[in-house]
């Protein structure tokens, strides 16, 4: 108990020399935390093994991410960059927070066609540092995967129907590592 609260207070001490800090590090070498002002980095990835069940295929227009350890396997997502969004479900484990670390953000790890949507690029790396937001989707969304453009109004609605789904799936701890407890 000792330790775990002298690890705490180093992590945060850590996190905040560096500008990132993980209050919920799990399953060895993740953060179940989910970002307080909903910032990440928005990085790619495709075709490895996956945590939740279908494997992240890289070819098609798909529309999925990892971070399942901060929000659950088959949620649903709104990622956004500026007043462009993409909805897309959590389909697999990631990244590894030494990653997050040496990045100085949390990070949303997503599909290529996301990354495309949402920077005009064809590869997102932590160093290209875009930004975005994610919020889990209300529980009555019924907006298809894929890309969407939000007002600033639409973009607060999402800041609160997040809240609500977060504390939903924090009673029913099904994310945010909270089944580790
Ligand atoms: C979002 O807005 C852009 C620029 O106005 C437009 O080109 C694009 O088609 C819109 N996307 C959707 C999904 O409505």
């Amino acid at each position: 108990m000792r330790i775990a609260f002298f690890l705490l207070i180093l992590s945060i001490i850590v996190g905040l020399a560096y500008g990132y800090s993980c209050p919920k590090p799990c399953y060895g070498n993740m953060c179940c935390s989910t970002s307080p002002d909903h910032k990440y980095y928005l990085t790619d990835f495709c075709g490895s093994t996956s945590a939740c069940g279908p494997k992240p295929s890289c070819s098609g227009k798909l529309y999925f991410t990892a971070d399942s350890q901060r929000f659950g396997c088959g949620k649903h997502l709104n990622l956004c960059r500026g007043k462009k969004c993409v909805k897309a479900k959590v389909y697999d484990a990631g990244p590894a927070e030494w990653v997050e670390k040496d990045a100085g953000k949390m990070i949303i790890d997503a599909s290529p066609t996301i990354c495309h949507e949402l920077t005009g690029g064809s590869s997102c790396g932590w160093s290209d540092k875009f930004e975005i937001t994610a919020t889990v989707t209300s529980l009555t969304d019924s907006r298809p995967l894929g890309p969407f453009n939000v007002t600033e109004e639409e973009m607060d609605q999402l800041f609160i129907d997040h809240e609500i789904a977060m504390a939903q799936c924090e009673a029913e701890k099904t994310c945010n590592g909270f089944d580790l407890e």
